[in-house]
């Protein structure tokens, strides 16, 4: 049996009714951008995340990059984050004008290290940039603490968590009133749309109206244009889609967990690092990242046998290219860059069977027996 690394038809084929009637009502009422569907789904996404509000933008790094915008950060500043992270999290930050300083991740979550955070403030540092890293909540009773300390702004990058939980609290809200949180909608998130979209939780109204106002030109009222805002509108048909979508978010999320407590089981003892979930933390499994050694080989073992595989990130971001900069070499994130060499991401989503999670860990096994 062959098991693709994600399958996004069989997710559509399961809600193609209800996607069909929502694209209908779109194409019948003959409006496109920034409508009711985009009102009604935000209210929707902000009471399913436990946020007071939510404002819809056309994808996830713009949605990072107006947050950070809205929270004061620009040119001169520097923003901390993880150095494993999609790349996208560096990009938003350049976006803003602000320097990303990219710090080391902590050996069992994968996410940023808060010693390591701490050790990177600086006098110019604004705000820091947590990533709940595969549907992991990051360890942030020790990055608030930081931020406070240190007058931080704290922008989470809920990109991958949609619905995670640290200490009970939704992530996206857990900095405050003060505190926003990014979230993407690429059609392969725990929350996907048809295409790209993205979303900003925030507690405080002026903030979300101030975020209104940048997706949208900068625009306080029609052709009056107080600010250089961007445009990160969303579709309505997006909206309509992920309205539909939102409906399921619990039940696929704890579809993952089941297939994360299958994997974990069935996968225990093989010779693997298994991605483990933190105590008073509900994590959302966006993600299903084992470590081993010889990554590139079982890899390629699993590949012969058919299962799809991805990985998470191969190259640290401090070592991007892209993000070329003086510091940002070899060495300077030790942990993030061994993990890089060992990750290997095993397919689970929702649509995923049981029989084909058996497939998955009865290949891995042999895979293994193999190298
Ligand atoms: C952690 C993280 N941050 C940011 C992004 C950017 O989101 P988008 O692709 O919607 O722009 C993604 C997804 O690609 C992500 O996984």
């Amino acid at each position: 049996m062959s098991v693709p690394f994600v399958d996004l038809r069989a997710r559509i084929e399961s809600m193609r009714p209800e996607i069909d009637a929502a694209i209908d009502r779109v194409l019948d009422s003959g409006w496109f951008i920034l409508g009711p569907e985009v009102e009604a789904f935000e209210s929707e996404l902000a009471a399913t995340l436990g946020a007071r509000e939510a404002v819809a933008v056309a994808n996830g790094t713009e949605a990072l990059e107006l947050a950070l915008r809205a929270a004061g950060v620009g040119p001169g500043d520097e923003v901390i984050t993880t150095s494993l992270s999609a790349a996208f999290t560096g990009l938003a930050i350049l976006a803003t004008g602000a320097r990303p300083v990219f710090v080391d991740v902590d050996e069992t979550t994968l996410n940023l290290d808060p010693e390591a955070a701490a050790r990177a403030a600086s006098e110019r540092t604004k705000a820091i940039v947590p990533v709940h890293l595969y549907g992991h909540p990051a360890d942030m009773g020790a990055l608030l603490a930081l931020a406070r300390e240190r007058g931080l702004a704290v922008v989470e990058d809920a990109c991958q968590a949609h619905g995670a939980t640290y200490h009970g609290r939704p992530v996206g809200t857990l900095a405050g009133d003060e505190g926003l949180g990014a979230f993407s909608f690429y059609p392969t998130k725990n929350l996907g749309g048809l295409g790209d979209g993205g979303a900003i939780v925030a507690a405080d109204r002026d903030t979300a109206a101030l975020l209104r106002s940048l997706r949208n030109g900068g625009q306080s009222d029609r052709y009056h244009h107080d600010r250089p805002g961007i445009n990160s509108r969303l579709d309505e048909i997006q909206a309509a889609v992920l309205r539909v979508g939102l409906r399921r978010l619990e039940g696929w999320n704890q579809r993952r967990r089941a297939l994360f407590e299958l994997y974990g089981r069935e996968l225990a003892g093989a010779g693997l690092v298994l991605p483990r979930e933190g105590a008073d933390v509900r994590a959302v499994h966006h993600l299903y990242v084992v470590r081993h050694p010889r990554r590139d080989e079982l890899m390629a073992a699993l590949r012969e046998r058919g299962v799809g595989t991805l990985i998470h990130y191969p190259i640290p971001l401090h070592l991007q290219p892209a993000f070329a900069a003086p510091g940002n070499e070899r060495g300077r994130c030790p942990v993030a860059e061994t993990a890089a060499g060992q990750l290997l991401s095993l397919p689970l989503y929702p649509e995923l069977t049981d029989a084909q999670a058996g497939a998955v860990v009865a290949a891995v096994r042999e895979a293994l027996a193999g190298l």
